[in-house]
């Protein structure tokens, strides 16, 4: 029987968990139990603070449902979505753009539109075009690939975010054309307050943080034999654009809409050009997003909690 004190627990539990048969699964537990420990241990953790903090979690948990995802909203506000996001992009093969976060407002299965139109279906504002190519590392167009597009509307919000949560707009899926060209309108999206009636509201208010987001427009492009490549363009001269509270921005990612383009497929709306690189797919065939649609991590967790 082996002596437990608040200096050997560590190696302890580490013990018992040795057996674990998944490598990956074990170095990524061993080193979670080491860093947790060594935090309890760094602040002298009180039971009462750590009660709190189990509320906490508890209540991130309960405020997730299809439409919206608190766990990633921590994950962002903490920098650790862009962090592992950081980590991805550096092993990446060839030259590729920056990557940004995916957040909590990603759908799968967005409506289909051909090259030239509008995804602003619902909504009016200030119309926009956004267009360029999406490239590969050596700066070939790449024919038919894929780009998932969303954004806010003028007020900040998202589809998922209003009264009708289901009814998408402000998203769609592209395809290039043959020469890799992509082509689009929409409509000029504002900046916004990440939601703030939840537990991770409670906590930046806590820290004194504006929890606001600067004006973006999320990417997700992808083809098959390329790395798929999650990003955001964030609009220019946002007064938050160095203080996002998810930490997305990227001087490589802004971007300032022109007043008129000649070279523009829309050369009399403002536009937004930009080139994406896609890096070639590596052995590794991993995702670069963290996170994913919140109906998607509902149905899992639904899952999980019958199986057991
Ligand atoms: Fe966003």
């Amino acid at each position: 029987m082996r002596s437990i004190n608040d200096e050997t627990i560590t190696d302890v539990a580490l013990e018992q968990m040795s057996g674990t048969s998944d490598p990956r699964f074990k170095l990524i537990m061993e080193a979670a139990v080491r860093h947790l420990h060594a935090f309890a241990r760094e602040v002298n953790l009180t039971p009462e603070e750590w009660l709190e903090g189990i509320r906490f979690f508890t209540a991130v948990g309960q405020e997730c449902t299809s439409y919206r995802q608190e766990f990633v909203l921590l994950s962002d506000v903490l920098g650790l979505s862009a962090l592992v996001g950081l980590l991805n992009d550096k092993s990446g093969t060839g030259f590729h753009s920056d990557s940004s976060l995916l957040g909590p407002f990603y759908r799968e299965n967005s409506p289909h539109f051909e090259l030239g139109e509008s995804i602003a279906t619902k909504t009016h504002g200030r119309e926009i075009a956004l267009y360029g190519h999406v490239l590969d590392s050596n700066g070939r167009g790449i024919p038919q690939a894929s780009i998932q597009i969303w954004q806010t509307d003028e007020e900040g919000d998202y589809d998922m975010q209003k009264a009708e949560a289901a009814e998408m707009d402000l998203r769609g899926t592209f395809d290039t054309d043959s020469e890799g060209r992509y082509y689009l309108r929409s409509v000029l999206p504002a900046g916004y307050s990440i939601p703030m009636d939840g537990p991770v509201g409670n906590l930046i208010r806590a820290q004194k943080r504006h929890g606001l987001r600067p004006s973006h427009i999320h990417y997700l492009l992808g083809a098959p034999g390329y790395r798929e490549l999650v990003t955001a363009l964030y609009i220019d001269g946002d007064p938050h654009i160095g203080s996002d509270t998810v930490f997305g921005v990227t001087d490589s990612l802004v971007v300032k809409p022109t007043e008129q383009d000649p070279a523009s497929p829309f050369p009399n709306l403002p536009g937004i050009r930009y080139d994406f690189t896609l890096s070639f797919a590596g052995k590794d065939q991993a995702s670069g997003r963290v996170g994913a649609d919140p109906s998607q991590i509902t149905r899992v967790a639904q899952r999980a909690g019958r199986a057991t």
